[in-house]
């Protein structure tokens, strides 16, 4: 009897702490309708506090920037157009987001991270070699072409590159209001204040010549 207890104590514990866990580890539930972002209010909370209902209206939940191409002619030919509780007062508290990716020929999302968001990806133009990797290093990709969806496991390490003869064009759902992103090279080579030299150069077991060489592509 007394082992059942201390079972079923251990259980419930276990239970407990990876519920909790968990739940700290997404965007939280909502617990009203909506809370449309009142991006005026200087109180912090997690997420933005909601606007009067009162005065919500359809143009919160609206968005008309998803329509046309982004500018491509940048160093990685790529350019994403977020659609967030930035764009989209109304997202607040969601849970979920949207992003348009274009892509020139051979053009790239260079590898980077959602820190709080799964993303699943469907590719409307084009070809695309898409990749992450897990935390065992184990590295899953595949070719994709148009109509082809695709998922990026929330926070892992995930990449596209434009592999076919035309520009490609997608649309990402992303299970954040604001997925946040880390560019690896960039938070690498172009933090600031600049990482030490030192590091990095231990880090990839390369010269500090290279580090100051890799650096210098990213200003
Ligand atoms: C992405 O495209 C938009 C719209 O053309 C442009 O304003 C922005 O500078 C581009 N971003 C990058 C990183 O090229």
């Amino acid at each position: 009897m007394a082992n059942h207890m201390i079972f079923f104590t251990l259980g419930l514990y276990l239970l407990i702490c990876c519920y909790t866990h968990n739940v700290m580890a997404y965007d939280p539930d909502p617990l009203q309708d909506f809370c449309v972002a009142d991006k005026q209010s200087t109180v912090k909370v997690n997420g933005f506090v909601c606007k009067d209902p009162k005065v919500v209206s359809a143009d919160d939940f609206f968005f008309a920037g998803l329509g046309k191409a982004g500018n491509t002619m940048n160093a990685v030919g790529s350019n994403v157009t977020a659609a967030n509780v930035m764009q989209i007062p109304g997202l607040n508290t969601m849970g979920i987001s949207l992003v348009r990716i274009d892509y020139a020929v051979g053009g790239i999302n260079p590898p980077h991270t959602h820190p709080r968001a799964t993303e699943v990806l469907f590719l409307m133009e084009g070809t695309l070699f898409v990749g992450f990797i897990d935390t065992a290093n184990k590295f899953f990709s595949k070719t994709l072409e148009k109509g082809d969806v695709f998922v990026f496991p929330k926070a892992l390490v995930h990449f596209q590159q434009n592999v076919g003869k035309e520009n490609a064009v997608v649309i990402a759902a992303l299970s954040s209001q604001l997925p946040g992103v880390q560019v690896i090279a960039n938070s690498l080579f172009a933090a600031n204040p600049p990482i030490p030299d030192s590091v990095l150069s231990k880090a990839f077991r390369i010269t500090q010549q290279i580090v100051d060489f890799i650096k210098g592509k990213f200003v």
